[in-house]
């Protein structure tokens, strides 16, 4: 606790009624609003350049969309899991430069099919890995990617697999469960609502790089100084439990910014950093800031997604499957046809993973709509279902134990995310500048920034990620630092 909030404590004591709020500090160089992977590098960018840094954080926890929670024997992730790419990612050298072990997880396919057989496993894995690939040069014109995958992956198999030109089921029900895939990368309802031209670029090096036992929340203790016992920054104050509910800024004048947070506390600042998701964005804008932000920014906030990817998780007594492998699920048409509407949802999990965090845990993975639904199913529900969809692929040879325990993520429901992750939607020829455009600072009438915008979906190139946040973290710090101060 700072020296300014024991003396507030001895004001109030000493009786004055509205003390707490017009003692508050006004010391502040910046104020950080979010301490998601975005924030608590920009914070401490900032702190470690000396300047005066206080972070609001909504929820009772630092992380954001990064999650690790004590399950199984270990921990697991709830929200991102890996570190997609190692070269020039803020997040691994963290992780290297501190000695904290992390390793590559191998996300190839086993192939179960829904009659409990086992599926080609090399043939799978062979098609995921050509769609994936074939994303990667996409065609002149703008087109849904499902649509151009799929035109791409029938001219592979007439040219490289004709014999499965027969099996109409199985293509029909391998695309589906690409679809899926793709829906759990992108966060997206449906491969079609997703443009295959994007400015995403994926980092070199291995893609699913785990943070395993330590927790993906070591990336943010490193970066605070909590790590082994580190004492924090000295510059940097942090509140948990704080919403702020209105940031006031000075347009066509210039001085302080101010912003306001849900019990009434007040805190000024010079300026201002704002991380907090597109999906807040889209909820807020409009009564979050005073004046209210210009309409270029809203029309983009309005046109660009943000979309779901939840999880499952269940834990079990002891560890029944090899720890970090993927099981991936490809239904048979009439095993389809034969379930009710009301487990239709289950159709849409399209396989599960045993986290490198936890060898007693095992991860469903959903998107979408149904990811949104899932949220709000009652707990038995979701247990007893996954459970039958376990046993249904995976049962014929093993006898699969109850589990002990769940968690699921409600990353919609989240009031402090309102979706997972953003992608670049069908709109994005229409707004090629959205991203930049959503990350540009308010200015006052000098061209001060006051209020800063960073967080994963105002990142060019690396949106959707936890480097990608940590790096527009990072440009917004500089944007208020001499370079050579860092
Ligand atoms: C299920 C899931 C899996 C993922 N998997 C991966 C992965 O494997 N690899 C990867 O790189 N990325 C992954 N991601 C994406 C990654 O987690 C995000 O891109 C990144 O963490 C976003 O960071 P951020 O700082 O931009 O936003 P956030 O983490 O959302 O941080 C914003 C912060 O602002 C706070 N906040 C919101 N409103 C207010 C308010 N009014 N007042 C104060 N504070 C507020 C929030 O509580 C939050 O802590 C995944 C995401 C999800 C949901
Ligand atoms: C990491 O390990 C190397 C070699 O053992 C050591 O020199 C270095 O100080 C360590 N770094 C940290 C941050 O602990
Ligand atoms: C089950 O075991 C039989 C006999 O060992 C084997 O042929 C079959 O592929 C196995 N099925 C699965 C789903 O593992
Ligand atoms: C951190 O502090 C705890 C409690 O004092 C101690 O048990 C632990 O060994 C310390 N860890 C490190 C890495 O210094
Ligand atoms: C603020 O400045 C802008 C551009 O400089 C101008 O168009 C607008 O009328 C001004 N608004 C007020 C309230 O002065
Ligand atoms: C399981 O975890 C150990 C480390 O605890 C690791 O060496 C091994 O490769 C992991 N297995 C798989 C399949 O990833």
């Amino acid at each position: 606790m700072k020296e300014y909030t024991k003396w507030c404590l001895v004001l109030c004591v000493l009786g004055s009624a509205n003390c707490y709020v017009s003692t508050m500090p006004n010391n502040y160089d910046t104020i950080v609003v979010g301490l998601g992977s975005a924030g608590v590098t920009a914070a401490s960018t900032l702190a470690n350049a000396g300047r005066r840094v206080l972070a609001l954080e909504a929820q009772d926890r630092i992380g954001g969309r990064v999650m690790t929670v004590p399950f199984g024997d270990g921990v697991v992730e709830v929200g991102a899991e890996w570190i997609h790419g190692t070269e020039g990612s803020r997040v691994y050298q963290t992780a290297i430069q501190n000695n904290v072990s992390v390793l590559p997880q191998d996300l190839s396919f086993q192939v179960y099919m829904s009659d409990g057989s086992l599926g080609n496993k090399e043939l799978v894995n062979e098609l995921i890995e050509f769609c994936l690939q074939t994303v990667e040069k996409p065609p002149e014109k703008p087109e849904p990617l499902g649509k151009f995958i799929t035109r791409q992956l029938m001219k592979y198999i007439n040219d490289k697999h004709p014999e499965l030109l027969n099996e109409k089921d199985f293509i029909a029900e391998f695309l589906e469960m690409m679809n899926l895939l793709i829906n759990n990368y992108e966060a997206s309802n449906d491969w079609n609502d997703v443009s295959v031209q994007t400015n995403y670029e994926e980092l070199a090096g291995h893609q699913h790089t785990s943070w395993h036992r330590h927790g993906y929340k070591t990336f943010f203790e490193i970066l605070l100084n909590t790590y082994n016992n580190g004492t924090g920054l000295p510059t940097l104050d942090i509140e948990l439990n704080k919403e702020v509910t209105l940031i006031k800024w000075p347009k066509n004048t210039t001085g302080k910014v101010q912003v306001v947070c849900k019990d009434g506390d007040v805190y000024t600042a010079s300026n201002v950093i704002v991380t907090v998701s597109l999906g807040v964005l889209k909820e807020r804008h409009s009564h979050l800031f005073l004046p209210s932000l210009p309409q270029e920014k809203i029309t983009i906030i309005e046109k660009m997604s943000i979309g779901v990817m939840d999880k499952v998780i269940l834990n079990f007594e002891k560890q029944w499957l090899p720890n970090g492998s993927f099981f991936g699920f490809i239904w048979k048409g009439e095993d389809k046809k034969k379930l009710s509407n009301d487990d239709y949802w289950t159709t849409r999990i399209f396989g599960v993973s045993t986290p490198m965090g936890s060898k007693t845990a095992l991860t469903f993975w959903t998107s979408g709509d149904v990811g949104k639904m899932v949220e709000t199913l009652p707990e038995d529900v979701v247990k007893r279902k996954v459970m039958e969809l376990l046993r249904k692929f995976m049962g014929k040879n093993m006898t699969i134990p109850e589990p002990t325990d769940m968690i699921r993520s409600t990353w919609f429901s989240n009031p402090f995310t309102r979706g997972s992750y953003t992608h670049d939607n069908l709109l994005m020829h229409e707004y090629p500048n959205a991203r930049a455009i959503l990350g540009e600072p308010l200015v006052d009438d000098s061209g001060a920034p006051k209020v800063l915008f960073a967080g994963e979906a105002t990142d060019l190139t690396h949106f959707s990620t936890v480097h990608g946040a940590s790096d527009s973290g990072f440009r917004e710090a500089m944007r208020l630092l001499p370079s050579s101060k860092v």
